[in-house]
């Protein structure tokens, strides 16, 4: 869909293309707080899409809260029951679960598996270079996140594909190329009680099951086993509601996060130049991010009025924060639509930051998105797009699914 500043952004369709930055750089301009009807299957909703309404709107979380959904999806109390994660919760009983699950996501805890993500990435990479063209978000984006997912979870590789698949599904449940069951153009009522209003859902759940009652075994060393053995532990139904949370949010958005590194790298030789210079390796990883920003938005609910640029937001209302808009926000970035490796400070918010439910992974995921660049850039002299990327049907995860591209090793 052709964007001229005025899609819609309710519509799946509106986001085929890639973003509709149009779209978002005439709301931050001239409807920083924006109304959009909904229509029978969603109600209306609130989009806040300048970097500091979001930034107050995530800080303001008492205000703007979470534990009623923090998808655009309307839930009713017994559906929000049935699905909700410690990222649909506000304190404080998001902190408890919080401070159980941190110390595994910790920079420090994270920085020990670089040699791993090094050993992965530099296979990965030599793999995918075996051919001269290739699909680059299979042969690479993809792989490195779901290998290290496996480890996380501490799940066995060959549950991998699978698992990532129905990940897919549940993330990407308005793409057709990921799902049967696309959320818009089908009735999924029976799906109503699992995530992401998914089938896969329920094939996670009995994964998750199968995991809690012994009949898979599940590594010492991975968080699952903590979270089961831990005497603080959580209750059947918020394990698996956490396990479908972190084989979602563990994978796509990392992938979308390297996949849009590699279409500016199929894009722009000057970067690869830039790249092999190696004087950006402490910063690109955010600018990469920044641009992807996978997770567009999350959902607010707001629990009293609010009065903001001269709209009054209901108690009730549900509102938007779009991140992929703040993390190109004018007012707070130069050149914003241009991809600086070196930007620094880099203030974007592709990871909810400032708000109490900042990424839990977001460490691991800069970690991976460097790592695997600075693996392919060793090797590669050029690496060209051969075909326009296709980009996710989504108004909620954004991303390049395929990036067919021809590229030369060094030598
Ligand atoms: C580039 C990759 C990633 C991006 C862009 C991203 C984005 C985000 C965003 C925007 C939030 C905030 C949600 C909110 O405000 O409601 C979030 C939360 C979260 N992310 Fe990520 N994420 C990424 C990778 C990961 C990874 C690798 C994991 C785990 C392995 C992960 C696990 C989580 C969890 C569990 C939360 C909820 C935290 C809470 O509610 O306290 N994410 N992520």
């Amino acid at each position: 869909m052709h964007d001229d500043g005025f899609l819609n952004l309710l519509d799946h369709d509106s986001f085929s293309n890639g973003v509709p930055h149009a779209t978002f750089a005439r709301l931050r301009k001239e409807d920083p707080v924006s109304w959009n009807d909904g229509d029978e299957k969603t109600k209306g909703f609130w989009s806040l899409t300048r970097h500091a309404d979001i930034a107050l709107a995530n800080k303001e979380n008492r205000i703007f809260s979470s534990a009623q959904g923090i998808r655009l999806e309307d839930q009713n109390r017994e559906e929000y029951l049935a699905r909700r994660t410690f990222q649909e919760t506000d304190q404080p009983e998001h902190s408890g679960v919080r401070r159980t699950v941190n110390p595994n996501f910790a920079k420090p805890t994270v920085a020990k598996f670089e040699t791993l993500i090094r050993e992965l990435a530099s296979d990965i990479c030599e793999k995918a270079l075996s051919n001269s063209e290739f699909d680059a978000v299979d042969a690479i984006a993809k792989q490195l996140p779901m290998m290290m997912l496996g480890r996380i979870l501490g799940v066995p590789d060959e549950d991998l594909n699978w698992l990532v698949e129905k990940g897919d599904a549940l993330i990407g449940n308005s793409d057709p190329d990921f799902t049967d069951h696309v959320v818009d153009k089908m009735d999924t009522s029976a799906y109503r009680m699992m995530p992401f209003r998914s089938p896969a859902g329920v094939e996670l759940y009995d994964y998750a099951e199968d995991l809690l009652h012994n009949r898979r075994k599940v590594a010492e060393e991975g968080i699952l086993a903590k979270m089961m053995s831990d005497e603080h532990g959580l209750k059947e139904l918020d394990f698996k509601n956490f396990f479908c949370l972190l084989v979602a949010a563990g994978n796509d958005t990392t992938r979308y996060s390297i996949g849009m590194a590699l279409n500016l790298l199929a894009h722009n030789t000057d970067l690869i130049t830039q790249l092999k210079s190696g004087d950006y390796w402490g910063t690109c990883a955010d600018e990469f991010v920044r641009l992807a920003s996978p997770t567009m938005h999350f959902r607010r609910t707001a629990t009293e009025d609010f009065d903001l640029h001269g709209k009054t937001i209901r108690e009730g209302d549900k509102v938007l924060l779009w991140f992929v808009s703040g993390s190109r926000d004018e007012e707070i970035f130069d050149q914003p639509n241009e991809c600086l490796p070196g930007r620094s400070p880099n203030r974007h918010l592709a990871f909810g930051q400032g708000g109490i439910h900042v990424c839990l992974g977001m460490h691991l995921a800069k970690l991976e998105v460097r790592i695997v660049l600075e693996e392919l850039i060793k090797r590669i002299d050029t690496f060209e797009a051969i075909e326009a990327p296709t980009w996710t049907r989504s108004n909620f995860i954004c991303g390049v699914k395929k990036l067919q591209v021809r590229a030369t090793r060094v030598g």
